[in-house]
């Protein structure tokens, strides 16, 4: 089958997102939950999950008029199986094993990160191999080494908390809500990063560790006094400044993997993928060091089920399939399926 029709699943989080991937054309659709959970500063596991379910059907409804793809036209459903939520993940596996079962075509089970590091083959980038992979979001900051397409070998990972993690709790101590990241990234675009300068994390080997600078953060927010607090002045420099110590040590310590392991590309992927700072430092160090640097468009860097769907299609090009009576695993790692 040269151009297979794969729909697209994902659950794992505080998204519900569909997407029908059809040779070159995309339909994809999201409902974020961020109305939802912003209120208690986090996402609530229980809320989420009763959200996927009210959505799912609707959602997946939606995709079909917009995609201009019948139902019995589907080839093949794909699926984040894990890592993410439980609940949340099991309202997505469910509804894709039960369809799968009632039209009567494969199940694609796919490992949420490696969906978002094939974000960046649905805009056919070429990307030359070995390649070193920076996945940055709300959950992981993890750094694979890819001999090849498909294969990926674990690096190095944050200790503590993810980058996505570290910008959404220095956004929360601001008093911004969640997701603080693109709050961040807005306020430091005019900010001075120099007025409060934070040294930038370093970790052991390829590993990464965010408390420090988080720490630093709170300790000066917590000793300013209250009319430079609320002065938006001081949330643009103190953001850029935080944002800039994050930045630089991802970029540090890709680079690093880089030059160690003879790579010739680097991926970034995830929705921290989406910052400003990171995606202008990243291409200029690729420049300076000789690496063709590989970013999706912001679109396809934060959960959504088109990036599902094409990592989908790569097992479904190679026969991977899964069975219908697979769970979903909070914990998978990447290559376990
Ligand atoms: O990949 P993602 O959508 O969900 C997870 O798999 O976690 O990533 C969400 C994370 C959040 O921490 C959010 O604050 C961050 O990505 N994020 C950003 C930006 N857009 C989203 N962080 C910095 N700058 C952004 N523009
Ligand atoms: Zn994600």
């Amino acid at each position: 089958m040269s151009n297979p029709i794969i729909l697209g699943i994902e659950t794992s989080c505080d998204e519900t997102a569909v997407a029908i991937l059809n040779g070159e054309k995309i339909a994809h659709l999201f409902s974020s939950q961020i109305e939802i959970h912003k209120q208690y500063g986090g996402i609530v596991p229980e809320l989420a999950c009763r959200s996927h379910i009210e959505t799912i059907a609707p959602l997946y409804r939606k995709i079909l008029s917009v995609s201009g793809c019948a139902q019995d036209q589907i080839n093949a459903i794909a699926v984040t199986a894990g890592p993410g939520l439980v609940g949340a993940l099991l309202v997505g596996v469910s509804f894709a094993k039960s369809l799968a079962y009632a039209l009567r075509v494969p199940l694609l089970a796919v490992h949420h990160l490696e969906g978002h590091i094939s974000a960046i083959f649905l805009e056919h980038e070429e990307v030359v191999f070995p390649a070193i992979a920076l996945v940055v979001s709300g959950g992981h900051t993890n750094l694979y080494k890819m001999p090849q397409k498909g294969k990926y070998h674990l690096l190095g990972k944050t200790l503590d908390d993810a980058a996505g993690e570290a910008l959404d709790k220095g956004a929360r101590l601001l008093g911004y809500e969640y997701p603080g990241g693109p709050v961040m990234d807005r306020l430091s675009q005019k900010g001075d990063r120099m007025r409060y300068p934070f040294s930038t994390p370093n970790c052991a080997g390829l590993h990464f560790s965010f408390s420090g600078v988080k720490s630093a953060l709170s300790r000066l927010i917590s000793k300013t006094d209250d009319s430079t607090k609320s002065d938006l002045g001081f949330h643009a420099d103190i953001s850029a400044s935080y944002q800039w110590a994050i930045v630089e040590s991802l970029v540090q310590k890709t680079i690093l993997a880089a030059k160690q392991e003879n790579a010739k590309s680097l991926i970034i992927a995830g929705g921290v993928a989406a910052n400003s700072l990171l995606r202008k430092r990243m291409k200029a160090a690729g420049e300076q060091f000789g690496f063709a640097v590989h970013i999706p468009s912001r679109e396809y860097c934060t959960d959504n089920a088109a990036m599902i769907a094409m990592a989908g299609l790569s097992r479904f090009e190679r026969n991977d399939f899964a069975s219908l009576d697979v769970s979903p695993n909070p914990n998978l790692s990447l290559g376990q399926i």
